[in-house]
């Protein structure tokens, strides 16, 4: 983290917390961000409930005005109508939200995502005024044959290719290698920063140095208080998408407070 991009520490908590969990979750996160006078000038923090904790997230951040930002895990393509269980981009965007992480391998796993359908929902959550953290990553396989970086760049291109340079700037990209997915391998500093790098000069070449220097670049995958600091201190690694740790307060807290301080 070495450039004018704020850093960005983003907790997905996948399907755990019901909405009083949530809402405690925050609170406890908000009193111990204040107690080591945490700077959110310089990183933001936003969290990623399940939808039915958005409302209670977004009141009390809103009457308690916290700094905390919160967004979802998916959303619909479609804008209105006949597809029951979905939600659409503008139900998330009036609850407040900031963000909304698109094509998670465990969404490309397990629902019928495919990159046709992530540039709609990028363009759904664009629409909307909200961020999309587009996240892409190889697997195990790609990694033994030696083509982890070409397959990374790939998943980011093929989705962006079409978009304006404008709508471009406004993406954030979590490299999320599928091996180090809630399995405690985590990437080495260098291979998430090889991964962000060759992410980044892909989108200058397609769009200019300008989107290629405003986009975040987070890393994601068995993230950890332990591992914060060295990934952190990576030039084009801007902050983390976080499964497991952001699940325990005090250890995000860490997390977050190692990011700040990298940052002043
Ligand atoms: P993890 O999950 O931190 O538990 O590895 C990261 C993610 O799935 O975004």
């Amino acid at each position: 983290m070495a450039s004018q991009r704020i850093p960005l520490v983003a907790g997905n908590w996948k399907m755990n917390f019901d909405h009083l969990e949530a809402t405690y979750f925050v609170q406890q996160l908000a009193w111990k961000l204040r107690d080591i006078h945490f700077d959110y000038r310089h990183c933001e923090i936003a969290l990623m409930p399940s939808f039915t904790s958005l409302r209670s997230v977004q009141v009390l951040v809103e009457s308690d005005n916290l700094k905390v930002r919160y967004g979802a895990q998916a959303v619909s393509v479609t804008s209105q109508g006949a597809f029951t269980g979905d939600v659409s981009a503008d139900m998330i965007a009036h609850l407040g939200c900031s963000y909304v992480i698109v094509g998670h391998s465990e969404r490309r796993k397990y629902h019928p995502e495919d990159d046709a359908n992530i540039v709609d929902q990028v363009r759904a959550v664009l629409a909307a005024g909200m961020q999309p953290i587009l996240c892409v990553g190889e697997s195990y396989e790609e990694r033994r044959k030696g083509i982890e970086l070409d397959f990374a760049v790939g998943q980011v291109h093929d989705v962006t290719r079409d978009l304006s340079d404008e709508e471009a700037s406004r993406l954030i990209v979590a490299y999320e290698p599928v091996w180090a997915i809630g399995t405690g391998m985590v990437a080495t500093p260098q291979s998430a920063q090889d991964a962000a790098k060759a992410i980044r000069d892909d989108l200058s070449a397609t769009f200019g140095i300008h989107v290629g220097e405003a986009v975040r670049i987070l890393y994601g995958g068995s993230v950890s208080s332990k591992n914060a600091e060295e990934l952190i201190g990576e030039p084009d690694v801007d902050g983390f998408l976080i499964g497991g740790a952001a699940l325990n307060v005090d250890e995000l807290t860490r997390i977050c407070q190692l990011t700040m301080n990298a940052t002043v």
